[in-house]
């Protein structure tokens, strides 16, 4: 059985977002952007020993363009300079709302396969965490699963502790 981790970071500092080679960022510019997203999500979640269901427009909608937090600015895509076309990786910066506070979570964190290993999954979390700190909040949550093993090693050499 899967476990589900919470997973927190307090920032020290600004991370300062590493260039990758053939690789820029750009944010969520419009409708087009939801069949590249959810073919993202499908392609990168492929191999994880937890299934993730198939996605639809509407479930994009419900998750993201229905939230009190959605802004265009919060979602990120990796996309290759020589096509841009070509979307090669995805994190959301969301909020998380209690009835006692409202945190910033890096949501949906997405490479695909063959572009793995390259420093682009590294890009996605330093740019989102230098938008929190320009916030001027000083820590990120996030939930990941035992089993996505890349994750949990990236999230632990960045710095994630399990919360509490
Ligand atoms: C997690 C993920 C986003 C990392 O993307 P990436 O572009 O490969 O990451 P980077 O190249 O920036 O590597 C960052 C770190 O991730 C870890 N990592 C990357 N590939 C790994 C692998 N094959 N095995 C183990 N750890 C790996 C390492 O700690 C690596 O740092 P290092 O190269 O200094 O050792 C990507 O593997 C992915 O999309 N996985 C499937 C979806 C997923 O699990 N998302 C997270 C949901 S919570």
């Amino acid at each position: 059985m899967a476990t589900v981790r919470q997973l927190t970071k307090k920032l020290t500092s600004r991370p300062e977002p590493q260039q990758v080679g053939g690789i820029r960022l750009r944010h969520f510019a419009g409708n087009a952007d939801i069949a590249a997203w959810l073919e993202l999500r499908s392609r990168a979640f492929a191999r994880q020993q937890l299934g993730v269901g198939g996605w639809t427009a509407e479930d994009f909608e419900r998750e993201f363009l229905s939230k009190p937090w959605w802004r265009p600015e919060c979602m990120w895509f990796a996309e290759t300079v020589e096509d841009p076309s070509m979307i090669v990786g995805t994190v959301t910066l969301a909020r998380r709302q209690s009835a006692s506070n409202d945190k910033p979570v890096v949501h949906w964190l997405a490479v695909l396969p063959r572009f793995r290993g390259r420093g682009v999954g590294e890009l996605l979390m330093d740019t989102l965490e230098a938008a929190v700190w320009d916030t001027g909040e000083r820590q990120v949550w996030l939930e990941t699963h035992q089993a996505w093993a890349e994750a949990g090693r990236m999230y632990a050499k960045r710095g994630y502790v399990e919360v509490g």
